[in-house]
């Protein structure tokens, strides 16, 4: 970044976006996103958040070195998460790191769709939240839900160790993650148990690889972004198959799916038996959720 030791935090907040913008690792879906981005490393910069008084305030040296060598890490590609190393999610304040899943605030209607599934629910409340990632949608209905009893599966051991790091520093109590390909290493007094069931799967397409922004391809691992299916359903398949063993009568099961499989994911639950096949989506409507419940 060229600015010179007198620019404001606004002018040089202003001179980052317009270059993260021009990056070409980045998918520029909304024009607001490169501003946002740039506020979000100020602020990590900064330590401290975005005031008014703050925008008005100028760097000090290792401040603004510490900030243009985070604008660079975002051109190059690095999701903010990864490079800020933290990221809030309904309120929390999970840490990421290379090598899992960056949350996504798309996520965050998942995980209201759960705790409502589960709030609905009476008696014991059991939530398994499959393809946990760092854990996102399984610590926010466990800390949503303080009676519940949550859990968190996936295949990658690293993801695990961030998810009980997360549920140890956030003081979430009500919540167990396992290493698990798909349901296997679940205890089997859950079959029949399961109250409500979420997965936000790897939904990419094997040949659409190749088509994704530097900014995911390069930094999220291949297992959380594939399934190696041709239609990137092979692990909704899988879970809509396992459905009806695992959850209680009435239970429900919702996916989170990009808008352009809703209707594909919505018949692979139907064709699974389950009843009651809707969908809703966020308020931008890149992302549905698909339920549907075993019938009673
Ligand atoms: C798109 S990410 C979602 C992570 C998290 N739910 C979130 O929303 O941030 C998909 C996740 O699926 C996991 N995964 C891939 N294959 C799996 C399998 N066979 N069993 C369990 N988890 C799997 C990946 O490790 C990755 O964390």
């Amino acid at each position: 970044m060229a600015s010179n030791g007198s620019a404001t935090v606004r002018e040089l907040v202003v001179e980052a976006a317009a270059a993260i913008n021009r990056s070409r690792s980045i998918d520029h879906w909304q024009p607001s996103l490169a501003r946002y981005d740039a506020e979000e490393l100020m602020s990590e910069a900064l330590g401290e958040p975005l005031t008014p008084e703050a925008r008005r305030s100028r760097l000090a040296a290792a401040q603004r070195r510490r900030f243009a060598t985070m604008v660079a890490r975002r051109i190059a590609g690095e999701p903010v998460a990864q490079i800020a190393g933290h990221f809030l999610f309904r309120g929390l304040d999970l840490r990421v790191r290379r090598g899992v899943f960056v949350p996504r605030v798309s996520s965050e209607l998942l995980a209201d769709e759960a705790i409502r599934a589960v709030r609905r629910r009476r008696n014991r409340r059991v939530a398994v939240d499959v393809a946990t990632g760092t854990g996102p949608v399984a610590l926010a209905v466990a800390h949503e839900v303080k009676d519940g009893d949550v859990w968190g599966v996936d295949i990658s051991a690293t993801a695990i160790a961030l998810c009980r790091d997360n549920a140890r520093r956030l003081g979430i109590g009500n919540v167990h993650f396992r290493v698990s390909d798909m349901l296997d290493a679940l205890p089997s007094d859950m079959r029949g148990a399961v109250d409500v069931m979420t997965i936000h799967p790897p939904y990419v397409a094997r040949g659409d690889l190749r088509i994704l922004p530097r900014e995911i391809r390069d930094f999220e691992p291949l297992h959380s972004l594939t399934d190696g299916s041709d239609d990137g359903l092979g692990l909704v398949r899988r879970l809509a198959a396992d459905a009806h063993a695992w959850l209680r009568p009435g239970g429900v099961l919702l996916v989170e799916i990009g808008t352009y499989l809703s209707r594909k994911t919505q018949a692979t639950l139907r064709h699974a038996g389950l009843a009651d096949v809707a969908w809703t989506r966020d308020a931008l409507g890149v992302t549905r959720v698909i339920s549907g419940r075993r019938p009673r």
